[in-house]
């Protein structure tokens, strides 16, 4: 790959802007020496504007996801790309959100351009689990746990009954719900079947990945070789789904 490709494809600007970047001397290697378009060191030998380059592909990353944006670019509002360095939303491979969360949900949302690794993630079979922290209007009836784990729970207008999924009483008020898949407004939904209503709603982990606790609301970082590792560990643990 080309220099000038390579900026491109990592979002720094279109060939013609990165050509014109180039030219102006932005692009330099660790020691200072500016690179021309024929040029093509190691990436991490490659600095913008004296700083590393991106990670090439694949990358993901991990966003503490605040409330009052959405998971889709194209949204007129806030939106999660809005608290990722802008050159993000041009990459190419382009990130994507891996199973989205609604606009006033909050936590663990994970973003990459590697879409066998997204599939991997949100399809049921990886048993990949999502565990979100539901606070409620009203206090737990006490038959949700019994309704959720029954795989017989049919949300409104839909056929297909959902999969097995947890509810552990943490408060009168408050459950952890551990999900096998990820409809549309799931959690609230469920809740909603359930008699009851979501007032806040919050991803806390995804297979064996927790949000960390120092990373806040807004944040975000790449994922480490640990984290990857991290997010499929307790898939042979969990097997309720066959
Ligand atoms: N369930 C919901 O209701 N909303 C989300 O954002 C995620 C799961």
């Amino acid at each position: 790959m080309k220099l000038v490709k390579l900026l491109a494809n990592l979002g720094y600007g279109s060939r013609r802007e990165v050509q014109r970047l180039i030219g102006s001397g932005a692009v330099t290697d660790d020691s200072g020496g500016v690179l021309g378009e024929g040029d093509f060191p190691p990436h991490d030998q490659i600095r913008f504007r004296d700083e590393p380059l991106d990670p090439l592909f694949p990358l993901t990353l991990m966003l503490n996801k605040p409330d009052g944006c959405t998971c889709s670019a194209d949204d007129p509002g806030a939106v999660i790309y809005d608290l990722l360095p802008e050159r993000f939303a041009h990459r190419n491979p382009g990130l994507n959100p891996v199973g989205r969360l609604d606009k006033d949900t909050t936590g663990l949302l994970l973003l990459t351009d590697d879409g066998k690794l997204l599939h991997k993630i949100i399809h049921p079979k990886s048993h990949c689990l999502k565990v979100y922290h539901a606070v409620l209007d009203r206090p737990l009836a006490g038959h949700e746990a019994e309704l959720f784990a029954s795989g017989k729970l049919i949300l409104h207008n839909e056929t297909k009954p959902l999969l097995p999924a947890g509810c552990e009483k943490i408060a009168d008020r408050e459950a952890l719900v551990t999900l096998h898949e990820g409809r549309y407004h799931q959690v609230r939904r469920m809740f909603a079947a359930a008699g009851n209503h979501v007032t806040a709603l919050k991803r806390i982990s995804i297979g064996g990945l927790k949000l960390p606790g120092d990373l806040a609301e807004g944040e975000w970082r790449a994922l480490t070789a640990e984290d990857l590792a991290a997010l499929f560990a307790s898939t042979e643990a969990h097997k309720l789904v066959r």
